[in-house]
């Protein structure tokens, strides 16, 4: 009687609590946080120890009673590292910046109604190792800033006035790289909630393919677990829709998940005469899972896929949809000036913009796994990426990082090739090629449609060596070694998974070793890599290797390289940290523009003092031939090597050196540099019209000095201060210059070699217009205006009332 009465029961749950569609509400806002450890108390009777050891009686600042009203709030993603000071002890590679051990709490209601649902949440990243206690019992412990986890709180969920409180203590003094990863929770938190039938998270795996026949077809596979306590019967069904959102195929199935139990749905849906998805046209189909019981839509999933084929070929390179496309990628960490790792989704956009402007079409994400905003955002614009996997270690704890990797991204078309490693001492040994081994395997029972690779950087050719292990070769560096590998495994595809790491400063044109400056002519790099210009032609010339990935895009925090301290930054990248190009990026884009006229010329023309000294000018550009005329007059016209371009040494004398470039004799672009006159303006600017009033959205301005005329002085320094006003706030602040210790936050910052940028952020629930003013000491300050438009606010999780956060 009592069971039947609690199947009734549990009966009227479900029933009550069935969700048309599942919430998922951002836990973003709200954290109070303590930077810093906190000693956990011992219990000092046996009876205390004795309760300290049970299910939610977590103590301390793990407990829900601890107070944490003095604990700043605020908003993640967030990163302490960069709010920090630099510190001349603290670790190189981390770019000098102490890390240590903080805590976050923040506390949530359930209201009564969502009794019986599934109730997740979810953490994105956290770097680097923490410990979740939810309600004060221990939830969960992750071992990598660059995973995402999930934990079920559903068993031990409060509703109704009784507040749940999550406590996580974040311990980043872990180095998990030798770059800078930052402190934190850096991504997005969220909590889910949903019907207790349910489609797991990253459960659906939708991913086409096309068959042998030719025929589209995308094999559907749906992991639904039931927390509930009845046993269910199910529809579960799939909707695809193409890019004007028509409803062109659907597949489904029938299930019948126990309490308690987890199901895989398999179908297969044909897809008839897709539009294909590629770099030029990234087309992307809207893939919509639904659960269905007993007629009604308890549970719905939306992904997004892609209709392409990729195929890596060890004579001809890389196809896409059966096209050969070279691949021009470049490496990437993933911190940005002013902001560190806590990267606002809205800053994906702005780099990615960047990189495909300079004719990227390819992006490795060093050497871990990015968030997923950016992954979409790849698939959006046709960046190809190779997704990267941290840890190389085949053990139970590292291979449920990988695999959360490849669950989380195989249905992006974006990504066509898994890498497991990145340069690993064991690579030329039986070890590692074991482990190769064992890893792939694991990526191929989750995803078999992308070729494995492993970024090696020795030991091509040891007799055991983990390039026996994998589908595609990984080659980083040793560019002079391609062809001799080659000819020994002519079978075995090959790509530059990582190359050039060439040493080159925005606006810098001589190196100065006492004061940390390198030149940017592209004449230097790392003893282990090569100039832009060496690389592309060791590349290029050669049809078997797929292409290149350029270390790196944008410089980024840590790993100074070639000087240390003061140098906080690395020096690798086209572009600064803030996005600002360098000369790098230019010869790329003379390097990978297809069918566009580049033309730019390094160095600027500003060296009062220097009258009458040569100074080198390099001619970059994809033309047949340049001509250099100083003030009017000729200084020759020259052929332009694809490779090493062309360059002159001229007798400097102020004015305007004017660039013509030439095809087949005719003009087709020309290039000015003038002498400018003392920086007595500033200039804001922005490459957006407006923001959204969501509290999210972001934007990088840049500041420009410039003189009387309106042009630009690539030599002020000055210092700038900044004022905003409107329903937003300055959230970072950068220049790209790496030898500065200048804060990341706050209001001030000087520019360098005539450049700086400012990073505002929206208000939640806002409207009008954000002003940001900059001043500067002696110079017409700029001012510069956006409207911010009202719109539908992020689904959230609110704070409690009974709390102060606000
Ligand atoms: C590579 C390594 C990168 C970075 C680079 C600097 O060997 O894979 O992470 O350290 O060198 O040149």
């Amino acid at each position: 009687m009592r069971n039947l009465l609690q199947v009734f029961v549990g009966f009227l749950l479900l029933a009550s609590t069935a969700l048309a569609e599942r919430e998922t509400l951002s836990m973003d806002f709200g954290w109070r946080f303590h930077l810093g450890d906190i000693e956990m108390p011992v219990p000092q009777s046996h009876h205390e120890t004795y309760l300290s050891t049970k299910a939610g009686n977590a103590l301390g600042p793990a407990s829900p009673d601890w107070d944490d009203s003095d604990w700043r709030v605020l908003s993640v993603p967030h990163d302490w590292a960069v709010e920090g000071p630099f510190d001349p002890q603290a670790n190189v590679s981390q770019g000098y910046r102490p890390r240590g051990i903080a805590w976050y709490r923040r506390s949530f209601q359930l209201s009564e109604e969502d009794i019986g649902k599934n109730i997740e949440l979810q953490f994105d990243g956290i770097a680097s190792h923490c410990t979740v206690w939810i309600n004060g019992t221990l939830a969960h412990r992750n071992f990598s800033g660059y995973s995402s986890f999930q934990i079920d709180m559903t068993p031990f969920a409060l509703y109704g006035e009784e507040l749940n409180t999550v406590s996580i203590r974040v311990d980043a003094s872990v180095m998990e790289g030798w770059w800078y990863e930052g402190a934190g929770i850096y991504r997005h938190t969220w909590l889910v909630k949903r019907d207790p039938v349910h489609i797991e998270t990253d459960g659906v795996y939708a991913n086409p393919i096309r068959k042998e026949n030719g025929k589209w077809t995308i094999p559907v596979e749906v992991e639904v677990f039931n927390s509930g306590e009845l046993d269910a019967e199910i529809e579960i069904a799939t909707t695809v829709f193409d890019v004007t959102g028509r409803s062109v195929a659907s597949g489904k199935t029938k299930a019948a998940p126990k309490a308690l139990e987890q199901i895989t749905g398999k179908y297969e849906i044909p897809v008839s005469k897709p539009k294909l998805w590629s770099v030029e046209e990234p087309n992307l189909y809207t893939v919509r899972t639904q659960l269905i019981r007993s007629g009604e839509v308890v549970d719905q999933v939306e992904t997004q896929c892609g209709f392409r084929t990729i195929r890596f070929d060890a004579k001809e390179g890389f196809f896409l949809n059966d096209e050969p496309v070279k691949i021009k990628g470049i490496c990437n960490h993933q911190d940005h000036a002013g902001l560190g790792v806590a990267i606002p989704d809205a800053m994906w956009a702005f780099r990615l913009g960047k990189l495909k402007e300079m004719g990227a079409n390819a992006y490795r994400c060093t050497h871990a796994a990015p968030t997923k905003e950016f992954l979409e955002e790849c698939d959006r614009i046709g960046m190809l990426v190779m997704d990267e996997n941290r840890h190389f270690n085949s053990t139970p704890e590292y291979i449920r990082q990988l695999r959360g990797l490849v669950r989380r991204d195989r249905n992006h078309p974006s990504v066509i090739l898994w890498s497991v490693f990145n340069e690993e001492p064991m690579q030329a040994e039986r070890t590692g090629y074991e482990m190769v081994r064992r890893m792939a395997a694991e990526v191929k029972s989750l995803d078999s449609t992308r070729p494995v690779t492993a970024a090696m950087s020795d030991g091509f050719f040891s007799e055991i060596n983990v390039s026996a292990a994998v589908d595609v070769m990984g080659f980083n560096y040793s560019q002079d070694k391609y062809d001799k590998f080659h000819a020994l495994h002519p079978e075995l595809p090959l790509i530059s998974s990582e190359d050039t790491s060439a040493f080159e400063m925005r606006g810098e044109y001589e190196t100065d070793t006492e004061r940390n400056l390198i030149s940017s002519y592209d004449t230097q790099a790392a003893y282990w890599g090569n100039t832009h210009r060496e690389s592309w032609k060791m590349i290029n010339e050669r049809p078997f290797i797929a292409g290149g990935f350029v270390w790196t895009g944008f410089d980024y925090h840590g790993e100074p390289q070639p000087h240390v301290w003061p140098s906080i930054g690395s020096v690798f990248g086209c572009l600064d940290m803030c996005g600002f190009p360098k000369t790098g990026f230019y010869i790329r884009q003379s390097q990978w523009l297809e069918g566009e006229h580049v033309l730019e010329i390094a160095p600027h023309w500003n060296w009062q003092g220097r009258e009458g000294e040569a100074i080198e000018v390099l001619g970059i550009s994809n033309a047949e031939e340049l001509e250099l005329i100083l003030n009017g007059k000729s200084l020759g016209r020259k052929t332009v090597d694809p490779y090493e371009l062309v360059s002159w040494s001229v007798a400097y004398e102020p004015g305007e050196l004017l660039a013509i470039a030439y095809c087949q004799g005719r003009e087709v672009a020309r290039k000015t540099v003038k002498t400018t006159g003392p920086a007595s303006q500033i200039e804001l600017s922005s490459d957006r019209a407006s923001l959204s009033g969501d509290g999210v959205d972001t934007l990088p301005i840049t500041v420009a000095a410039l003189d009387d005329t309106g042009l630009f002085v690539p030599t002020a320094n000055q210092r700038v201060e900044f004022s905003i006003e409107g329903p937003g706030k300055i959230i970072g602040l950068g220049n790209g210059d790496i030898n500065s210790h200048e804060p990341e936050k706050g209001r001030r910052r000087s520019l360098y070699n005539g450049l700086a940028q400012v990073i505002v952020q929206t208000d939640p629930s806002s409207s009008g217009a954000i002003t940001v003013t900059a001043y500067s000491n002696g110079l017409i300050a700029g001012k510069f205006s956006i409207p911010v438009e009202q719109v539908e606010q992020p689904a959230r999780v609110a704070i409690p009332e009974s709390s102060d956060v606000k």
